[in-house]
């Protein structure tokens, strides 16, 4: 009787072993930066982000209502700087991601983050001039956006972050030149 009973036991004990141990979680993130440096690298990327896509946002808006004499090539200009922009997005907010954050997504988080003011869009009474000076405030906001996130990156030896901003600056500045070249 008795062995009957461990018999019987042994095996259930066996079976229920893989059902009770825990599902592995998730390590935390050691990527050889400090959590805080983390943290505040990934704030100032959010930053940036926001900068970034109000920037890409209003170049697109330029690309639909753009009008006048200098219509094709603004059309066609702006077409490729926004194009650019939305690839380097992705970027930026998968480096967030990468450092251990989320990235904000929402319209709400960018107006809250950004730098670069909404100004009344321009459908209505679009003037090729303004839209151009806009973008050249705009690059040049994204510019002082991304110098300080990568001395943020630097001091926290994030080497991919101050890569990917020198590679941000190095765009943003050449667009505010080309675009304040149309103005003089
Ligand atoms: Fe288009």
């Amino acid at each position: 009787m008795a062995k009957t009973k461990t018999k019987t036991k042994t095996p259930s004990k066996k079976q229920s072993t893989p059902l009770a141990a825990a599902a592995p979680s998730a390590p935390n993130v050691d990527i050889g930066i400090t959590a805080g440096a983390r943290k505040e690298i990934a704030q100032a990327l959010s930053h940036f982000l926001a900068d970034a896509y109000t920037l890409y946002l209003k170049t697109h808006n330029f690309h639909w209502n753009v009008t006048g004499p200098m219509f094709n090539s603004l059309h066609l200009m702006f077409e490729t700087q926004y194009t650019e922009q939305w690839g380097a997005l992705d970027e930026v907010a998968e480096r967030i991601r990468a450092l251990g954050f989320n990235a904000p997504g929402s319209y709400r988080e960018f107006v809250a983050l950004t730098s670069i003011p909404e100004e009344p869009g321009l459908s209505d009474s679009a003037d090729w001039k303004e839209m151009v000076r806009q973008l050249v405030v705009g690059n040049e906001a994204v510019c002082r956006t991304a110098r300080a996130t990568l001395k943020t990156a630097d001091n926290g030896s994030d080497d991919p972050t101050v890569d990917l901003m020198t590679q941000r600056l190095n765009t943003h500045e050449k667009y505010a030149w080309m675009l304040r070249s149309l103005l003089q």
